[in-house]
């Protein structure tokens, strides 16, 4: 896989160094330089991006370089956003390495940095070389971002194929044993399967591709205004509360609603948010990229398995409220 470049550029964070790149070691080949970043949401930054162009600079990486991005979510679309703009645009390749990067974030070419506290708010598509997984990287993922992964599992299930949904909730609706990472793997598959389905139709999000973004209209705004919550966990709340909104407005029915409900609130119970500060987070909603007017852009589930898109909404306080409760 690496042979092909004349030299290869690691970009890490300092626990997937740690954790992951003595599991890759065998296959690395042609590395110039290793460089690391901090971990965490907070440094997804325009700041960060200076200091891996300075590191690139510094071993004079060129326009044949190849950026090997090893890492979670927030690494994979700061490293993505990087290799699209250093010298107008180097090729890379995501190797993810928690859950949600696996299933979702290392695919489909979206690549980002937050800004103003705007969740990427600055970014580009610009799609992978190619994308290598390997579970044997989900044994040292702590156990809470695994869950944090398995909600964009959930919602590929919710928004595209509702037997995949049921699989996910298993039999005693507790879930599956996301600790049993090899048996993860068919179930990894089948989310990169729907969302590269999806992205395939739509690359530049034109249409089909916002039902992605079901839970996260809600769910960024969660995310960027409460203490300690990760993105899967702010994407859960949101995927929830989008229901009741949907079911509000008579898209979804009652009883899919309540399948939802327990499910969520069966798994999710423990980070239930605190404290909302509900006027920041209908600010950030409008602030949103995808949001020109005082109608929301919402893409709704309108049952298990299946999603609608450019739905207009006029949110206020008294609805963001009822939504979350
Ligand atoms: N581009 C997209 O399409 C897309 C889709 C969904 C989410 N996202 C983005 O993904 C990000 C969230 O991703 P995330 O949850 O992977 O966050 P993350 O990258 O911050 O990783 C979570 C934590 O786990 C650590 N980690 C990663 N792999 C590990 C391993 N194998 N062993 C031990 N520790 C490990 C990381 O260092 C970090 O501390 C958000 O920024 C979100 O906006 C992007």
């Amino acid at each position: 896989m690496l042979q092909a470049y004349p030299e290869v550029i690691i970009l890490a964070d300092e626990n997937t160094s740690h954790h992951c790149l003595p599991i890759l070691q065998p296959i690395l080949k042609n590395i110039k330089e290793t460089i690391i970043i901090s971990s965490g949401e907070e440094n997804k930054t325009i700041q960060a991006c200076e200091k891996v162009f300075e590191k690139m600079m510094a071993v004079n990486a060129t326009r044949h370089t190849l950026l090997l991005n090893v890492g979670g979510g927030m690494l994979c679309d700061l490293g993505g956003f990087c290799a699209s703009i250093y010298k107008r645009g180097i090729e890379y390749i995501n190797i993810p390495t928690s859950l949600l990067c696996m299933v979702d974030a290392a695919f489909g070419g979206k690549t980002a940095v937050n800004f103003l506290q705007t969740k990427n708010m600055i970014g580009t598509f610009y799609e992978p070389k190619t994308v290598y997984y390997n579970t044997d990287f989900l044994n040292t993922l702590p156990l809470r971002h695994l869950h944090n992964g398995f909600v964009e599992m959930l919602k590929h299930g919710l928004i595209a194929y509702a037997d995949y949904f049921e699989d996910l909730c298993g039999i005693d609706m507790h879930g599956i044993d996301l600790t049993d990472t090899k048996h993860l793997l068919k179930y990894i598959q089948t989310s990169i399967d729907i969302k590269q389905q999806i992205v395939g139709e739509d690359p530049h999000e034109q249409g089909l591709r916002k039902i992605l973004n079901a839970g996260h209209t809600i769910g960024h705004a969660l995310e960027a205004t409460q203490k300690n919550m990760y993105h899967g966990e702010a994407v859960a709340w949101g995927l929830l509360a989008e229901a009741k909104l949907s079911n509000e407005l008579g898209i979804l029915p009652k009883d899919q609603l309540e399948i939802i409900e327990a499910f969520i609130w069966n798994h999710y119970i423990a980070s239930k948010p605190e404290n909302i500060d509900y006027n920041m987070m209908l600010e950030k909603i409008k602030n949103d990229k995808k949001n020109s007017s005082k109608y929301i852009s919402f893409s709704l589930l309108q049952q298990i398995g299946a999603c609608g898109y450019d739905i207009e909404v006029e949110l206020d306080l008294e609805v963001l409220e009822r939504i979350l409760k």
